[in-house]
C-alpha cells in the first residue's frame, strides 16, 4: 500500500497537496459555491460563541481553526484541549456552539466531552476522516476530510486536511454572516496556490534530509518558536519531531522565551523560527537574535516575501491566514528525517497508539 516509499509518515506528508485538491473537489462546485448542509450553517449561524474542542494534533488544527473563524466570521472562538474540557469546562456563553475536531473519530477523551454536551443538550459538529465513527454518529453535523486513510501514527495530512476545512467552512459562515474578509477570500483559489506550494516544499524534501543532520539529528533538545499563527504552528511542529524522534521539545511564543525558558539555550541548542506574518516578523527574528548571542543554532523558515539573506527554508507565499498549511511541511519532514538518522521506525513511535481510546 506505501508503494515507493519507505514508510507510510512519508507517503501522507506527500499526499498533502492533493488532499487540498481533494476537499476543493468536495466542497466547492464549478461556480465557486461552497456546498455545506444548510442545516449545519443555520446551527451555526445562531452560536454566539463558537468552541472547540480536540486532542494532540486536532487540538493544533484547532488553535489555527480560532484565527479563521474570529478573523472570517467575527465569532468569538474558544479552543479546549478535550481532556481538560472534561473535568473543567470553561464557562459557556447564552448560545455556544461545539465543534469536535478528529481524524479517526474514536478518542475517547473527545467522545467524554460530546456524550457531556449532548446531555446539556447543544448541538454540534464533528469533523473526522473517518465516516461513521463514535464522534461523526454521536454529533449533530459531520463534515468529512476525505484525506484517505492516514496509518502512520504521526498525523501529518490529517492537520493540513483540517485546516484546509476549516477555512471553507469559515469563509462560508462568514460569507453568511456578511463579513467583507470572508466574501473577498476566494477558497478555492487560496487552496489551489496553497497545494501548489505544498508541492514545491515536498518536492525540496533533500535539502531538509541535511538541515536535519546537521542540527537535530544528535541533538538532546530542540525549540521551535513563532508568534500568533506561527505559535500555533510551532506547538505541531515541537510535537511531530518528540513523538518520533524522542528529542525533547517545545513550541513557544517567540516573547515568552525570555521569560525563563531562554535559560535552557547552550552552544548548538537548535532553535526553528516560524515566520509567514508580516506583524509579528521583526519581533520575532529580534528574538532570534537574543538566542543566537547565546549560541543557539537557529534555523529560520520564513514566508518568500519576508526572507532575508541565511535563512534555511523559504516558504511560497500564500494568503496569509493559510501560512500553517506550509510551513508546517518542512517542519513534518524534519521531524520525519530526524527520526530515521537516529535510526527509529518513524511509522510506529513508542509508547504511541493510532487512535487513543482511554482517557
Ligand atoms: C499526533 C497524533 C495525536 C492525535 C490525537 C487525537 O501526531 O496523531 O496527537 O492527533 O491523539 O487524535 P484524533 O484526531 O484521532 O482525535
Amino acid at each position: 500500500e506505501k508503494g515507493a516509499y519507505p514508510y507510510y509518515m512519508l507517503k501522507e506528508i506527500d499526499e498533502q497537496p492533493g488532499v487540498m485538491r481533494s476537499l476543493i473537489e468536495h466542497y466547492v462546485s464549478d461556480d465557486g459555491t461552497i456546498v455545506i448542509d444548510q442545516s449545519l450553517l443555520d446551527s451555526m449561524k445562531q452560536a454566539d460563541r463558537l468552541y472547540i474542542v480536540a486532542a494532540g494534533t486536532s487540538y493544533h488544527a484547532g488553535l489555527v481553526g480560532k484565527e479563521l473563524f474570529e478573523r472570517l466570521t467575527q465569532t468569538p472562538t474558544e479552543v479546549h484541549v478535550a481532556s481538560e474540557f472534561g473535568y473543567n469546562p470553561p464557562l459557556l456563553s447564552k448560545k455556544p456552539f461545539f465543534i469536535f475536531l478528529t481524524q479517526s473519530g474514536e478518542t475517547a477523551d473527545s467522545r467524554q466531552v460530546l456524550s457531556q454536551i449532548n446531555e446539556w443538550g447543544y448541538e454540534s459538529l464533528t469533523i473526522t476522516n473517518v465516516e461513521n465513527s463514535t464522534l461523526s454518529r454521536e454529533a449533530t453535523f459531520t463534515l468529512l476530510l476525505y484525506a484517505g486513510p492516514e496509518i502512520a501514527v504521526a498525523s501529518t495530512k490529517a492537520y493540513t486536511a483540517q485546516i484546509a476545512l476549516e477555512a471553507i467552512l469559515a469563509k462560508k459562515f462568514g460569507e453568511i454572516k456578511q463579513v467583507a474578509i470572508a466574501k473577498s477570500f476566494d477558497v478555492a483559489h487560496e487552496l489551489t496556490m496553497v497545494a501548489n506550494g505544498m508541492q514545491e516544499l515536498v518536492d525540496e524534501k533533500g535539502q531538509y534530509e541535511q538541515i536535519a543532520a546537521n542540527a537535530l539529528a544528535t541533538t538532546r533538545n530542540a525549540f521551535y518558536i513563532g508568534r500568533a499563527i506561527d505559535y500555533d504552528v510551532a506547538q505541531e511542529a515541537a510535537l511531530k519531531l518528540k513523538e518520533v524522534s524522542y528529542v525533547q521539545t517545545e513550541g513557544f511564543a517567540s516573547g515568552e522565551l525570555k521569560h525563563g525558558t531562554i535559560a535552557l539555550i547552550e552552544e548548538g541548542t537548535p532553535v526553528i523560527a516560524i515566520i509567514t506574518e508580516e506583524k509579528t516578523a521583526k519581533h520575532t527574528r529580534s528574538n532570534t537574535q537574543e538566542v543566537l548571542a547565546r549560541g543557539a543554532n537557529v534555523i529560520n523558515i520564513a514566508s518568500r516575501y519576508l526572507s532575508e539573506d541565511g535563512d534555511q527554508i523559504i516558504l511560497p507565499d500564500v494568503h496569509p491566514l493559510l501560512t500553517p498549511l506550509l510551513s508546517i511541511v518542512p517542519c513534518q519532514l524534519l521531524a520525519y528525517y530526524t527520526s530515521l538518522q537516529r535510526g527509529y521506525d518513524v511509522d510506529k513511535p513508542r509508547n504511541l497508539a493510532k487512535s487513543v481510546t482511554v482517557e
